[in-house]
C-alpha cells in the first residue's frame, strides 16, 4: 500500500471564489487510523455548496482549520478499520476529506443503503444528503399536499431536482427556477416539472404572475438573494417557505428580504438543516428506492474525473448557469461505477 496520500490542503481562507489560492494539492504521509477510526480509500468525493461555508466561518460544524486537508463527504472502500462493524473492503459513506485516502470516525460513517444493482454514485445522487434533504424538506417541512403550487429554486441541482419530483409525487403543480435553457428543458421534458423559469434570461416576477395567479403555496429555497425576494412577493395566504440554502450569499445577495408581504399573507418561514432529521433517512431511502423502481423518479450525477480536478469542479457550484445538473461528484477511483 502507498505510504503517501494526495489531498487538497486548506492553506488560506478563500477570498471570494478564489479557491485556487486557498487550496493546494499536496502529498502527505498516509494517515494512521486511531481508535474508533478507519482508513478509507475514496471512490467518489461529494462536492457540496456547504463545503464553501465550512471554509469561511463556523456553521453547524467548526470552521475548517488552516493546514487541514479539506473536509468533505466521501464514498469509499475501507482499507483498515478500528471500527466494529466495518471491515476492509466494505463500502462506506461518511465525513472524510478531499483526498485519495482519508480517516473516517465511527460516528461519522454510514454503511450504504442497499443499492440493488444501482451504480455506486446513486448513494449520493439519489440517497444520502441530496435525497434526504429533498425528502424531509418537501414532506416534513413544506408539508406538500395535493393541489399546492410548489416552487423550487436551484431546481436543476442535486437537491432541487429531487425536490421538484417529490413535490410532483405529492400532487403539486411544480415550478422550477434554474439558470439555463438546457436546465429548464431537463426539468420539464425529463423530470416532469410543470414549468421552469430561466432566471438568467426571463423575468421571474412576470412569469410567476402568469403561472401562479393564485400565488405560491410552498417555496423550497435553495438560493436566497434576489430570486427569493421576488418569489416571496408571490406567496399565497398561509404559504410556507422552506429555507434550505443560500447560494446567493456567497456573491451578491442584494437587499434583505422584504417581510411586508410575508406578514400580510401570514407566511411561515422554516429554516431546515438535515442534521436534525437523520432519523428520517431510512424512510427517505426506502421511498426513494421504491419510486425509482416504479419509474417515478430520476437522478443524475455530474461526474468529474480525477482528484486534481476537484477545485475546478467545485467552482461550477457557484457559477450561475454553469453546465451542472444533478449531484456533483469527483471520481477518484477510475474503476468506480
Ligand atoms: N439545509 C440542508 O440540510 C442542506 C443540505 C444539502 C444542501 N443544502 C443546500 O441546498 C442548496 C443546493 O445544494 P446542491 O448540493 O443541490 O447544489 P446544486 O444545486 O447542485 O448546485 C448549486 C446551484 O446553485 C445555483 N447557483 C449558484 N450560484 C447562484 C446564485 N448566486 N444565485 C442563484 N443560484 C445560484 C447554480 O444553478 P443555476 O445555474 O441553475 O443557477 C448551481 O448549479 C445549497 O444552497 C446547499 O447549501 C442544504
Amino acid at each position: 500500500m502507498a505510504t503517501t496520500n494526495r489531498g487538497w490542503v486548506l492553506e488560506s481562507y478563500p477570498l471570494g471564489d478564489d479557491f485556487d489560492a486557498a487550496l493546494k494539492l499536496r502529498e502527505r504521509p498516509m494517515p494512521e487510523p486511531g481508535p474508533g477510526q478507519m482508513l478509507v480509500r475514496s471512490q467518489y468525493l461529494s462536492l457540496d455548496p456547504a463545503n464553501r461555508g465550512w471554509m469561511i466561518m463556523p456553521t453547524y460544524i467548526p470552521q475548517v482549520p488552516l493546514g487541514d486537508t479539506m473536509w468533505g463527504f466521501v464514498l469509499g472502500r475501507v482499507e483498515r478499520s478500528n471500527v466494529p462493524g466495518f471491515a476492509p473492503g466494505d463500502l462506506v459513506s461518511g465525513f472524510g476529506a478531499w483526498a485519495d485516502y482519508c480517516l473516517i470516525g465511527a460516528e461519522m460513517a454510514n454503511k450504504l443503503p442497499d443499492l440493488a444493482g444501482l451504480p455506486l454514485y446513486a448513494a449520493q445522487s439519489l440517497f444520502g444528503l441530496s435525497g434526504g434533504t429533498a425528502y424531509v424538506g418537501v414532506i416534513d417541512i413544506a408539508k406538500a399536499k395535493v393541489g399546492d403550487v410548489f416552487v423550487v429554486s436551484g431546481a436543476a441541482g442535486s437537491v432541487g431536482s429531487l425536490v421538484g419530483q417529490i413535490a410532483k409525487l405529492k400532487g403539486c403543480t411544480v415550478v422550477g427556477i434554474a439558470g439555463s435553457p438546457e436546465k429548464c428543458a431537463w426539468l420539464t421534458a425529463e423530470l416532469g416539472f410543470d414549468h421552469a423559469i430561466d432566471y438568467l434570461r426571463e423575468d421571474i416576477d412576470a412569469r410567476l404572475t402568469a403561472l401562479c395567479p393564485n400565488g405560491v403555496d410552498a417555496y423550497f429555497d435553495n438560493v436566497g438573494g434576489p430570486i427569493t425576494n421576488t418569489i416571496a412577493k408571490h406567496m399565497a395566504l398561509k404559504g410556507r417557505i422552506v429555507l434550505c440554502g443560500s447560494m446567493a450569499k456567497f456573491s451578491n445577495p442584494g437587499p434583505e428580504l422584504d417581510l411586508g408581504p410575508i406578514l400580510l399573507n401570514r407566511v411561515t418561514i422554516t429554516g431546515f438543516i438535515l442534521i436534525d432529521h437523520f432519523d428520517r433517512l431510512d424512510a427517505a431511502n426506502a421511498d426513494l428506492a421504491k419510486w425509482l423502481a416504479e419509474g417515478k423518479i430520476k437522478h443524475k450525477a455530474d461526474i468529474v474525473d480525477g482528484l486534481e480536478n476537484t477545485v475546478t469542479a467545485f467552482r461550477k457550484l457557484f457559477t450561475p448557469g454553469a453546465p451542472h445538473m444533478g449531484k456533483l461528484l469527483v471520481r477518484i477511483d477510475p474503476t468506480a461505477n
